[in-house]
């Protein structure tokens, strides 16, 4: 690279939470004025994508628009990796930085790794050691790394993930996860929802589930069975309201609809703006997911998660006792909604904000350690640590 020229970067993203934890490293990149950052994305999702881009005013400079109903993997991964191919060539980025582990996050480490254009991962080396759960994730990070030249790895226990595999502890930063960057800076206690249905929910006086799901491995009978118990949860107790922004994916929206659709006191609606939804998740009593992101963006605002899968990349939370793991067994699901329901102390016990995913400066310290990578800036940056 020579020295006088703008270190070139290529953001690469698709889906709405990778676009949510790279808008923030995007505004710190744009603003650096030794860095030329330009932002490409799969379009593996659409609507869900573009809320995302509009709220944080990015523009892409490429747009595959891949996105298909009811899509394969095969047809995100064909189509991505060919449209990847022509805006490399034409880019010709020092680094490509992708987010996580879609399938757009994999593919375009690929794509680079063809035209031998460094990787740079961001929030690198998230495990839970079970190939299929969640599925295809953990593989597309597993490969993702294995590509990948820098790790800008969100916490400790991530960096170890790592060292384990074998990775050189000089290429791993630890950098807090950007999400909470994200978060810190959209949350605030007098937001308005300017929507009937959240404006008139009397969040003090109900007790409001928060309810996302999405999971490929989870689709079909395992989600059939949280909806059902979500009914019967509402249905025994009259203080709940349930409020679930269902995900776009019309296999996770047929079975909502059949189990939960017309049970009163549950809202289906569309999926909401970052903003709103994050703030939605600050009034709420208790979320019941099966996401990554909520996770890490749960605890920090002091709320209980159950988690409706059988295994997390996440177990920071958990071990601080905010998380719980519940799977995706009815009973199981409605013997832990009841004791959060019924029982304050325990309640109280999980409602501790903690925050082990992020102090909101991570995308800082990811474009340093860019820099310090490039020869840009004299030393490596700080670790995040809790
Ligand atoms: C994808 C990612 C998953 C990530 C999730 C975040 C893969 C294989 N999966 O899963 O890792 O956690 O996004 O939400 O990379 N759809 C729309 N509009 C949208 C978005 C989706 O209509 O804006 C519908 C389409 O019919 C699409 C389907 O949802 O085919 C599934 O989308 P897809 O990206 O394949 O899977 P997700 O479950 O969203
Ligand atoms: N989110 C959102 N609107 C919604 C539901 C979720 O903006 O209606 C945000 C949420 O705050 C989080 C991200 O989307 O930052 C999580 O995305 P998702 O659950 O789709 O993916 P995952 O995190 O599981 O990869």
């Amino acid at each position: 690279m020579n020295s006088e020229a703008p270190l070139r970067v290529l953001i690469v993203f698709g889906t709405r939470p990778e676009a949510i934890k790279m808008a923030p490293l995007v505004k710190q990149l744009e603003d650096a004025p030794d860095i030329d950052c330009s932002v490409a994305v799969t379009a593996q999702h659409r609507e869900m994508l573009d809320q995302v881009l509009d709220l944080f005013h990015i523009k892409p400079e490429y747009d595959l628009n891949i996105m298909l109903p009811n899509q394969t993997l095969y047809e995100i991964t064909t189509r991505a990796l060919t449209g990847l191919k022509d805006i490399l060539e034409q880019e010709k980025p020092d680094i490509v930085l992708v987010h996580g582990d879609t399938t757009t996050t994999f593919v375009a480490g690929l794509a680079a790794f063809y035209r031998q254009i460094k990787v740079g991962h961001i929030e690198a080396g998230l495990r839970t050691g079970n190939r299929y759960s969640p599925y295809p994730e953990e593989m597309n990070r597993k490969l993702t790394g294995a590509i990948a030249e820098f790790h800008f790895a969100p916490t400790g226990t991530a960096k170890a993930n790592l060292l384990r595999e074998g990775v050189d502890p000089e290429n791993i930063l630890v950098t807090g996860n950007t999400v909470i960057d994200a978060l810190l800076a959209t949350v605030t206690d007098e937001f308005v929802f300017g929507d009937n249905i959240l404006d008139n929910i009397d969040y003090n006086r109900r007790k409001v589930l928060v309810v996302t799901t999405h999971r490929r491995e989870n689709i079909g009978d395992p989600l059939r069975n949280v909806y059902r118990a979500l009914r019967s949860v509402v249905e025994n107790y009259p203080e709940v309201e349930i409020v679930f922004p269902v995900h776009k994916n019309p296999k996770v929206r047929e079975v909502v609809n059949a189990v939960l659709g017309g049970v009163p006191r549950v809202h289906l609606i569309d999926p909401l703006d970052y903003a709103p939804f994050v703030n939605l998740m600050n009034k709420s009593y208790l979320v019941l997911t099966d996401s990554g992101g909520l996770q890490e963006e749960a605890p920090s605002l002091g709320k209980p998660v159950l988690v409706l899968r059988d295994t997390t990349e996440r177990p920071e939370a958990v071990e601080a006792g905010t998380v719980r793991m519940v799977g995706t067994d009815e009973a199981a699901i409605y013997k832990q909604c009841k004791l959060l329901l019924e029982n304050y102390e325990e309640y109280n016990r999980m409602a501790g904000a903690v925050n082990p995913y992020g102090d909101g400066r991570a995308s800082g310290r990811i474009v340093s350690g860019l820099k310090y990578y490039f020869g840009l800036n004299g030393r490596k940056p700080e670790e995040f640590s809790v």
